[in-house]
């Protein structure tokens, strides 16, 4: 009887963890991502999932759906459910300040992905990412290289408004061409760093002015597919016609690039899960983090790729 209690004790204890997914003794981690709309994302959403499952945690998932609030949802939600965790890639850099603190007054460290905010650092353990301002540079400087000086009409495709790269990319491109007075840019609109709406800007700017485009600067490789795709369609050849620059280093970019369609390319690499749990790791230590754990881009120019280049990339 005694036999027959215990190994139905068992049995229930069993079910139990496996009916909230995890054993007793397994780590939780919430990780609230911005969309999936494009390649870059995809890559970083594996990064974090394939780095959870190869350190033994169960993740919890949650695609923001590029809404900031199903984003704090979400985050909410993690925060209820008590994990001991959580990653957050946020949408835009302000209006987080609230349930960080939530979660701190929950004693559940948040590492942030991707893109900085705006909030007092020790609401998170720290912020993982690349220098947006840099890349911004890094694309006006060789834009520079390639062409000169001026005059250069440059057409903008920004990305998400309100959000860290799109105001840093921005602001590193203009850092650089604000000092040459025949450089300038004449249209600029958000193309929300998808293909889609880089198309459909880049047609519209094409409508407006066609003859009077010199570059194309995306804030992201999607956008820059989409504008090339416009650019193909109106009768011009990206790459020959319109100079093409972008941020990101995506598999589909360096397709571009061996075509001859993509002029430049600044990396951003999306690959942050082992940066994310190393630091998710210290934080349950209780060890300090810096502030800011940057990531190295390297740049790359349509001249320098080939099969073999293609091959090494990883995302
Ligand atoms: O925050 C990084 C940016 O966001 C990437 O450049 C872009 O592709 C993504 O959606």
């Amino acid at each position: 009887m005694k036999k027959v209690l215990i190994s139905t004790i068992t049995t229930l204890a069993f079910l139990c963890a496996v009916a909230i997914g995890a054993s007793a003794d397994q780590k939780i981690v919430g990780f609230s991502q911005v969309d999936n709309q494009n390649p870059w994302r995809l890559a970083e959403t594996e990064s974090i999932k394939s780095e959870a499952k190869a350190r033994g945690y169960k993740l919890k998932y949650s695609d923001g759906q590029a809404v900031q609030a199903n984003q704090i949802a979400a985050v909410r939600d993690f925060i209820a459910q008590g994990v001991d965790g959580i990653i957050l890639a946020p949408k835009t850099s302000t209006g987080w300040e609230p349930v960080l603190k939530e979660a701190q007054e929950a004693k559940i460290p948040v590492v942030l992905v991707d893109r900085d905010i705006e909030a007092p650092k020790d609401l998170v353990v720290t912020f993982i990412g690349s220098d947006f301002v840099l890349e911004g540079e890094m694309i006006a400087k060789m834009m520079i290289e390639d062409l000169g000086e001026g005059p250069l009409r440059v057409a903008e495709l920004q990305g998400q408004p309100g959000a860290d790269p799109t105001i840093d990319r921005k602001k590193g491109f203009e850092n650089i061409i604000n000092k040459y007075p025949k450089i300038e840019i004449t249209m600029s609109q958000t193309g929300e760093f998808n293909r889609t709406q880089g198309k459909q800007v880049m047609e519209a700017f094409l409508q407006a002015a066609g003859d009077e485009i010199d570059v194309v600067y995306a804030h992201n490789d999607d956008m820059a597919i989409g504008a090339i795709q416009a650019i193909k369609e109106y009768g011009k050849k990206p790459g020959k016609d319109i100079y093409v620059a972008s941020i990101d280093g995506v598999r589909d970019a360096f397709v571009a690039m061996m075509a001859g369609e993509l002029n430049s390319v600044v990396e951003c690499t999306p690959l942050m899960g082992p940066s994310a749990f190393d630091a998710m790791e210290a934080a349950w230590r209780g060890e300090e983090l810096p502030d800011w754990i940057v990531n190295k881009d390297d740049a790359f120019r349509s001249k320098d790729v080939d099969q073999t280049v293609l091959d090494s990339r990883k995302y």
